[in-house]
């Protein structure tokens, strides 16, 4: 099997900034709330007549800029989303259409917030196997047109925005390595965390009279099964590959809540200055968490090639993840 590593990095968000003040219109809530209970101060929201692939390809773009690599090198598109522009075709052809990447298979992948990191293994494996050189792995959502605007638990938590990395074989010293990735799935609970939609709810009147199109979560049970599965499922990565927490350069936790993440750092005994936090600009991306954090880290020069990573992620399904690797 060959050695991956990822290649370069990309995001982007809306323009359109959201400060918390804008819901203390709409809901009972208050700036003061929002910021205390989830560490979000504003997030960004799309304009009208945008769609998840339109943040997609310029931060697919940013992350083949950065590898070096032309759009047609693409190989494979896999596109970690829950709110893609369409049920059907998947926004993976979309985007490739957008992109021209004429060659790539492409696909999406349902896995709510974990989607990027499911996306992340999926793609690794078509690159370890030497049947794919140049892949494609993004995860996002436009979250602003699912969520209830009515529910004051669910409607202030989340965003709009997407990342992507390019995923290759090691081709030198230079290159850092995916050391490892772990998923995990619980379906047992995933009425704690849904958004409808589907067959099992067509569209008609009903279903918009009942507000059905929303984004359904029961805030604090999904905040404890987050707690535990996040802490749990990094220890797994890091003893999987021998490691302590001490010898991790960066965290970068799923971005949903700043009280989950600070409670799995301090599980973890990871201090908060080694953990990449977004959440306070952006709110929960949901699949585009941890692809957007990485990318601004990569950046701004914190996370520098050859720094050990771990990230990890909780969303609906259940599911959950963790990736170590070495940028
Ligand atoms: O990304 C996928 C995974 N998602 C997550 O990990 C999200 C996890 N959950 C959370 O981040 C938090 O549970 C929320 C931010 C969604 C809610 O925060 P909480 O501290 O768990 O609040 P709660 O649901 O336990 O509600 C506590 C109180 C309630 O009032 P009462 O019943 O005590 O009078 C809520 O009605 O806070 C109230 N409340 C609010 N008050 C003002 C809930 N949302 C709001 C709000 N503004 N926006």
């Amino acid at each position: 099997m060959l050695k991956t590593c990822i290649k370069g990095t990309g995001s982007y968000f809306p323009p359109r900034v959201v400060p918390n003040k804008f819901f203390e219109s709409i809901v009972y809530t208050s700036d003061e709330w929002i910021t205390t209970r989830t560490g979000i101060r504003e997030r960004r929201f799309i304009d009208n007549g945008l769609a998840f692939s339109d943040l997609a390809l310029p931060a697919a773009r940013a992350a083949l800029d950065m590898a070096g690599l032309p759009a047609e090198a693409v190989e494979l598109i896999v596109v970690g989303t829950s709110t893609g522009d369409m049920i059907s075709p998947a926004s993976a052809c979309i985007l490739q259409k957008k992109l021209g990447a004429p060659r790539a298979v492409a696909f999406d992948v349902s896995a709510g917030c974990s989607g990027w990191v499911y996306s992340l293994q999926v793609a690794q494996k078509f690159v370890q196997d030497g049947s794919h050189q140049c892949a494609l792995v993004l995860g996002g959502e436009v979250l602003s047109n699912r969520i209830d605007y009515q529910d004051r638990t669910t409607c202030v938590v989340f965003g709009d925005g997407a990342g992507a990395v390019v995923v290759g074989p090691c081709n030198g010293s230079d290159d850092g390595e995916i050391l490892s990735t772990h998923l995990h799935a619980d379906g047992e609970l995933w009425d704690l965390l849904y958004l409808p939609g589907g067959s099992a709810n067509p569209p008609s009147r009903e279903m918009v009279e009942a507000r059905m199109l929303y984004v359904k979560m029961q805030g604090n049970e999904v905040f404890k099964q987050a707690v535990r599965s996040l802490s749990a499922v990094a220890l797994e990565a890091l003893e999987h590959n021998g490691l302590t927490p001490d010898e991790i350069d960066w965290f970068i936790p799923h971005q949903a809540n700043i009280r989950i993440m600070e409670e799995v750092a301090r599980r973890l005994e990871i201090p908060i200055e080694k953990v990449i936090i977004t959440v306070d600009r952006y709110g929960n991306t949901s699949a585009g968490t941890i692809p957007t954090s990485l990318d601004e880290a990569v950046r701004d020069g914190r996370i520098k090639r050859g720094d050990l990573v771990l990230v990890n992620t909780f969303g609906a399904g259940f599911t959950w993840g963790a990736s170590l690797f070495r940028f």
